[in-house]
């Protein structure tokens, strides 16, 4: 059913259902703690399983979800399709100096690049990755706003400043300082260079910025930090992604966003607003970029579980981006922690001692579950040094070993799938499905970057959905960065 990896996955399951079966027909009544433990993946894996036709369901629910989304002011769990006001995506022909902030992930980046037109293209390129205290993510709107002014006040000085006098650099600061400014969450837009904050997301719970401008916000602590900066334009992580794209492959007309949180964008016509936005409020272009928020996308065809429903409501807005929750870098090692977590609590299979890690939520990163699921040694040492390190769990048999692995490989070859079912849903949209000429779709996030098995599950769920010879035309790419050189090619393509 779901192509080569699937297919030993079922080897390895077929043993312990074998195991299961036998000891059912035995008719024990106490199971020991290993069969219980391949009684519940299994039902676990039947759940999340994914047919491709539950998928073309899935993508049908999508598409007609997006288009509902772009008649509607308020959607709740569908995607909210936020148009950008994107006018000119950058063509190449860009020159000058431009910074760009990129806030909202794990890490906040500081990018310049030095743009020479045509033939030169990016000429020069500084790039400072910072993590964000996770005490940050839940302060006030002022203190995260300061700490970022203060990070981009001291680069700015750095790469662009320590030759200028104090007067030179403040007539610098006003005459050039350009910026743009990629905030990843969901934000009501009327213009490009402006927007509040609907709601946030991916664990960020910051006071006093909800229904506030974000741009004034970081004018507002930049000037805090004594540096003077324009805001050429605001943007979604997504956005970004498409115009960095569009920058190196002009055939580029959607971007997609698989890390921390999920999300797609893409150039629709502006007249398609017309239910959404007030004749006033259209964009003045034939068309704009959109910004689906498919993390809210919720259908009664997703593969939930009850383990999945439980980490809906107790995860960061409860009961919403249900999609995200499936397949986001975020929810990936949670979802896993918290089957090991049933698994413990209903056999006791990792041991008598309490595991107050193992109870922990998100004590299981995504990174750390693909270590353990694209652990290829024999004996799984990779698995048993996670299990030891993070839950103090010791002296597992090769056997345990390989069932955490499974749930490993079930909770990722749904992601993988799920995530295929968006994009899909997208060329849908736009009606590429079937077309035979060339597009090129631009892919940032660390998920897709870092985890192998992940992308070999989207492509081979793509082949079965699209057909061989459509998906031989899409060509995926991975635009590393391209949220925020996007921010600082808009920059350019607006100033
Ligand atoms: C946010 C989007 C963002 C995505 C990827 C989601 O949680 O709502 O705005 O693009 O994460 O970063």
């Amino acid at each position: 059913m779901c192509g080569i990896a699937d297919r030993i996955t079922d080897c390895i399951g077929l043993k312990y259902v074998s195991r299961a079966v036998k000891a059912a027909s035995r008719q024990i009544h106490r199971r020991d703690p290993m069969e219980e433990c391949v009684m519940i993946v299994e039902q676990f894996r039947k759940i999340c399983c994914t047919s491709a036709d539950v998928l073309n369901l899935l993508v049908n629910d999508l598409v007609s979800s997006m288009e509902a989304g772009l008649k509607t002011k308020d959607s709740k769990n569908s995607p909210k399709m936020l148009p950008s006001f994107v006018e000119n995506l950058p063509n190449g022909s860009e020159k000058g100096s431009y910074f760009a902030l990129d806030l909202g992930g794990t890490n906040f980046r500081i990018l310049h690049v030095e743009l020479g037109g045509r033939k030169a293209k990016v000429v020069k390129q500084e790039v400072e990755e910072c993590s964000i205290p996770e005490k940050l993510k839940i302060a006030t709107g002022r203190e995260l706003f300061d700490f970022i002014a203060e990070k981009l006040s001291t680069f700015v000085r750095k790469t662009h400043g320590s030759t200028l006098s104090n007067h030179d650099w403040h007539h610098h600061q006003r005459k050039e300082l350009q910026l743009g400014f990629t905030f990843s969450f969901p934000v009501d837009q009327k213009s490009i260079d402006g927007g509040s904050l609907l709601e946030w997301t991916k664990g960020f719970k910051c006071d006093g910025v909800i229904g506030e401008n974000v741009v004034q916000l970081l004018e507002e602590a930049l000037a805090r930090n004594g540096l003077e900066m324009k805001v050429n334009v605001l943007i979604n992580d997504t956005v970004g992604t498409l115009a960095a794209g569009r920058y190196l492959y002009d055939n580029t007309i959607i971007a997609i966003i698989l890390g921390t949180g999920t999300n797609s964008a893409y150039i629709e016509s502006s007249a398609a607003l017309r239910l959404k936005l007030d004749e006033s409020q259209l964009p003045k272009s034939t068309t704009t970029v959109i910004n689906t928020e498919w993390s809210y996308f919720w259908s009664p065809y997703l593969p939930v579980t009850d383990i999945d429903m439980e980490l809906l409501h107790e995860s960061p807005l409860p009961g919403q981006q249900q999609y995200e929750k499936l397949i986001s870098g975020m929810y990936l090692g949670e979802i896993v922690r918290r089957v090991l977590q049933k698994l413990q609590r209903q056999s006791g299979v990792f041991g008598k001692s309490v595991l107050s890690n193992l109870a922990n939520p998100h004590s299981l990163d995504a990174r750390t579950m693909s270590v353990m699921h694209e652990d290829e040694s024999c004996g799984l040492q990779k698995v048993a040094k996670v299990l030891e390190e993070n839950f103090d769990i010791v002296g597992t048999s090769l056997e345990l070993r390989r069932l955490v692995q499974t749930v490993c490989d079930v909770v990722c070859q749904r992601a993988g799938r799920l995530a295929a079912v968006g994009i899909v849903a997208m060329l849908k949209k736009i009606g590429w499905d079937q077309a035979s000429t060339t597009i090129t779709i631009a892919v940032d996030g660390g998920l897709y970057e870092h985890y192998k098995k992940f992308r070999g599950y989207l492509f081979d769920a793509m082949r079965e959905l699209l057909g061989e010879k459509v998906a031989e035309n899409i060509s995926i790419v991975l635009c590393k960065d391209g949220s925020g050189i996007g921010a600082a090619l808009l920059a350019a393509s607006h100033s």
